[in-house]
């Protein structure tokens, strides 16, 4: 699902740059998220920090198993 219709960022792709460990702000200033209309940082912010909050989530519970 298109994230930022400007610039045809999707989900996968904020997904795939935040597995390489780039910081929000990062993500998207190299992919152009916000950089013509700027609808979409809000709703981009939110959808890494959900992805965040998942993957802390999923952490937790490997954690969890091992002890
Ligand atoms: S929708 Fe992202 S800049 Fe317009």
């Amino acid at each position: 699902m298109y994230v930022c219709v400007c610039n045809g960022i999707t989900e996968e792709m904020l997904d795939t740059a935040q597995k390489q460990g780039l910081s929000d702000r990062e993500i998207l200033n190299r992919l152009g998220v916000g950089n013509s209309c700027g609808v979409c940082v809000i709703d981009a912010l939110d959808n890494m920090r959900s992805n965040s909050l998942k993957s802390q989530k999923t952490s937790n519970r490997k954690d969890s198993k091992k002890s």
